[in-house]
């Protein structure tokens, strides 16, 4: 038996894990190895890339990864490794380019990968066995996944069940509005075990808590199936209009969707909660159709409101150090100062981000202390984050046990 096996295997249910899980280099290596390089992962809103030639790099552990817009319009994803020496061939988080050239020899490289042009290499040499190593790449509804592993895990069934959730949010006429990239010095697993519960919310988010219900039935996972009266009528009044909105829970505890009401009166993310921007992203019915809530582990949360659409993307960085990158979309027609006031748009998450920064990282120090215990979740509050532990924990259990591994 593995550490890690040995850990998996004494943890108390219910309870938050041992402190090794949120400490250990060699457990967030096997994190890395064991979820990040194999799962499709959650990369970018598809409005990010423009126009021909915009790209964007994501690094994900060891790797880096190029993702462009070709002139088909078709994004793909490469592995950012030039196939001459290995040199990165983007080292910038983004921008335009014509063809993507090399820096150090300048192997020149089209926007599908292909090898267009390498100098003096000879009569041999086969500039077709020499193109990028791609990178699984897939678009639902307007956001791009990505996954690292040689071969990829099933995308259709995820795609297929939230495209009709998203479609009305019509991201394909989307464009970034804003995007804020913050470091929490706090493990991967914090981050998420704090974004699957609102117990936390009446004492660390005042703005938040001016539109955003704290009601574990909205932010949970409700196990059962069973939802308030209230919530109820909220889904089959969405759904009578045209909007899907029932909660679903995938199979493996994945992925969920699910609309869900505001606090009453509500329309969007705002200090007031009325709507953000005048002109409107998508095709919700009502003003207040509430939020399309939808997570999808190991990297993404999100908020579809009526009025504009809010990408959240979670990136382990070290055992102690997660990125998470917010992405802020709008109609791409809508007009900053116009349509919409930045500061407006933006300031309740601005907050509420680094709110969440805070209690993670104060989190992350105390479970650090040699005294940490772990203690129990509250079943009421915070069966949100016993489902992403059990997820977490299942998952690595079954792809690290060399039992289960023979099996297959
Ligand atoms: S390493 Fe890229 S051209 Fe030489
Ligand atoms: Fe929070």
């Amino acid at each position: 038996m593995t550490a890690l096996t040995q850990l998996l295997a004494r943890r108390t249910p219910g309870h938050a894990l041992q402190q090794p899980f949120y400490t250990d280099p060699d457990i967030f290596a096997a994190d890395m190895e064991t979820i990040f390089y194999r799962d499709w992962l959650f990369a970018i809103p598809a409005c990010e890339l423009v126009k021909t030639g915009s790209y964007v790099t994501y690094d994900v552990g060891s790797y880096s990864v190029i993702i462009v817009k070709g002139a088909d319009g078709v994004i793909r994803a490469f592995h950012n490794s030039c196939r001459h020496r290995g040199s990165v061939i983007c080292s910038a988080a983004k921008g335009t380019v014509p063809k993507l050239v090399c820096p150090y020899h300048q192997w020149t490289y089209e926007l599908d990968g292909r090898l267009l042009w390498a100098r003096d290499m000879g009569p041999e040499f086969d500039p077709t066995k020499h193109g990028l190593k791609p990178v699984h790449c897939r678009e639902v509804a307007g956001l791009v996944y990505i996954c690292l592993a040689a071969e990829a895990p099933d995308f259709d069934a995820f795609a297929s069940l939230v495209t009709p959730y998203l479609e009305i949010h019509d991201l394909a006429n989307a464009k970034v509005a804003f995007q804020s990239s913050i470091i929490e010095k706090g493990n991967w697993k914090l981050v998420w075990e704090n974004n699957r519960e609102c117990y936390h919310c009446a004492g660390n988010h005042p703005s938040l808590c001016r539109t955003y219900p704290e009601d574990p039935t909205i932010s949970g996972v409700a196990a059962d199936g069973n939802f308030p009266p209230k919530v109820e009528a909220h889904f089959q009044r969405n759904e009578a209009a045209g909007a899907p909105s029932r909660f679903v829970l995938d199979d493996g505890g994945q992925f969920r969707i699910a609309r869900m009401p505001l606090l009453d009166g509500a329309e969007s993310y705002t200090m007031d909660g009325k709507l953000a921007v005048k002109k409107k992203l998508g095709r919700v019915p009502f003003n207040d159709s509430g939020t399309l809530l939808m997570f999808n582990y190991p990297t993404t949360w999100n908020h579809f409101l009526p009025d504009h659409s809010l990408t959240f993307r979670v990136t382990p960085v070290g055992p102690q150090e997660t990125r998470v990158t917010t992405t802020w979309l709008v109609h791409k027609d809508a007009v900053e100062g116009v349509d919409y006031d930045l500061k407006r748009l933006t300031e309740v998450w601005e907050h509420t981000n680094d709110e969440d920064r805070i209690v993670v990282e104060n989190n992350q120090k105390g479970i650090n202390s040699p005294a940490y215990q772990p203690g129990p979740y509250s079943k009421t509050h915070e069966d949100g984050v016993i489902q992403f532990v059990d997820w977490y924990c299942r998952t690595m259990a079954e792809r690290t046990d060399p039992k289960a591994m023979a099996a297959e």
